[in-house]
């Protein structure tokens, strides 16, 4: 689209201050910026900034727990022919394993994508190193090579590729590696106004990690995973070096029990603990937030004496690749975080954050599971398969989830 076009679409929507550094930027910059605004979704930024400024009105849902296996009380039985039909599976090739690395990692402020980031271990290794380690380990013992899908953003994608090259993919076959680009949206002032970044574009932001599924079939991930004849796709974070990137249990689960999903939960640690648990929404699997929940279900018992919503989700889910087919390319709806942004005001002022002034959109990877009819929820140990780099320092940090890991790794050695 041409300028005048540009002007008279930003007129129609109010958002004339996008041009305001215009005249000041080099032609290819120029060219970028008109680029930006011709993608840009007016009528989807109104009414996302309409759901922000009003409180979210409760839907009628009908919430109630979900049920779980809890992977210590299987008999060594059941243990074994799960583990086997799992083993099989992964045999014949059928697991793919997605890593979600699009995330900003604001809170743990490594300069660079968090995958990058060194665990501080002996030897230091940084979080992609450790997840290659499992498809690694997997190859030792299956002979089997397990395709390896990095979601990226379009801010880290370029560094996060650099960094596979420069460490040769962690001598992994790089015919194993796709990357793929997460969507991106517009971050908004609280008056509605696209924000200007200061370099004189649009601020844009990453779409969350429920971005996935459009991401997926957008990049022709799926096809690649069907042209390999993968049926089972592992989703999990960059961010926790405890993350079985292959879990024969899971698959095996999964199959003996006839769902094409399967999601794996830690007991929450009290009512008030930070976490989406798992539940059912009107009959389907959901998870419901922290925000959503009220004091009176946080704290509600079953008869064993445990929390009934008490399943928290950590982002380690699988689906069968039907089941991705079935949540399909639609959009997941967003939900809006306010957060801290420097940008360029109408008058082409910086605009310093001291603290959080505009919304950032994001959807949700669980809002996916309602689409589903069923799905597996495996309870793990938080031991064995939890540690988030999230902060720096404290807790759920790189220093308490090295020691997790070492943890782990020593007691599996001896
Ligand atoms: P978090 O929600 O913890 O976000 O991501 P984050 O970006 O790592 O950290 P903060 O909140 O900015 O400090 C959980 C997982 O989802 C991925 C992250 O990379 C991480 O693996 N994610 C998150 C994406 O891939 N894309 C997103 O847009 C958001």
């Amino acid at each position: 689209m041409d300028l005048e076009s540009i002007k008279i679409i930003l007129k129609k929507y109010n958002q004339e201050h996008l041009l305001v550094k215009y005249n000041e930027l080099t032609e290819d910059k120029k060219e970028e910026l008109l680029n930006q605004i011709s993608n840009v979704n007016f009528e989807q930024i109104e009414e996302l900034y309409k759901k922000s400024m009003k409180k979210e009105e409760k839907k009628d849902e009908k919430i109630e727990p979900i049920e779980y296996i809890d992977k210590v009380k299987l008999s060594k039985d059941e243990y074994n022919k799960y583990f086997s039909i799992g083993v099989e599976e992964i045999k014949k090739g059928k697991l793919g394993v997605v890593t979600m690395a699009g995330g900003q990692g604001t809170r743990l402020g490594h300069n660079g994508p968090k995958g990058t980031f060194m665990l501080g271990t002996t030897p230091n290794k940084s979080l992609f190193e450790i997840l290659c380690d499992g498809l690694k380990r997997a190859k030792e013992k299956y002979n089997v090579e397990i395709p390896w899908y990095i979601m990226t953003s379009v801010e880290n994608n370029k560094e996060t590729v650099e960094f596979f090259e420069k460490n040769n993919y962690f001598d992994y076959p790089k015919n194993n590696f796709k990357f793929f680009i997460q969507g991106e949206l517009p971050m908004l002032s609280t008056s509605g106004k696209v924000l200007l970044n200061e370099d004189g574009l649009v601020k844009l932001a990453a779409d969350g990690h429920g971005g996935i599924f459009e991401a997926m079939f957008k990049n022709n991930v799926i096809e690649d995973m069907k042209k390999r004849g993968l049926e089972w796709i592992f989703i999990g974070p960059v961010d926790n070096p405890l993350v079985k990137m292959v879990d024969e249990l899971l698959i095996g689960i999964a199959i003996s029990n006839k769902t094409m999903a399967a999601g794996k939960s830690l007991v929450k640690i009290s009512p008030e603990e930070k976490v989406g648990v798992f539940c059912k929404k009107n009959g389907k699997p959901g998870v419901i937030e922290y925000t959503e929940i009220s004091e009176e279900m946080a704290n509600k018992k079953d008869k064993k004496g445990e929390l009934e919503y008490g399943e928290s989700h950590i982002n380690c889910n699988m689906f069968n690749i039907k089941a991705i087919e079935e949540i399909g390319n639609n959009k997941l709806p967003y939900h809006s975080a306010f957060k801290k942004a420097n940008y360029i005001d109408e008058n082409g002022e910086v605009v310093k954050a001291q603290e959080p002034n505009s919304f950032k959109y994001e959807s949700f990877i669980f809002d996916a599971f309602e689409k589903l009819d069923k799905m597996t929820i495996l309870r793990v140990k938080r031991e064995e398969e939890f540690a988030p780099v999230k902060n720096p320092t404290g807790i759920d940090s790189a220093e308490s989830a090295r020691e997790l890991y070492n943890k782990f790794h020593n007691i599996k050695k001896t």
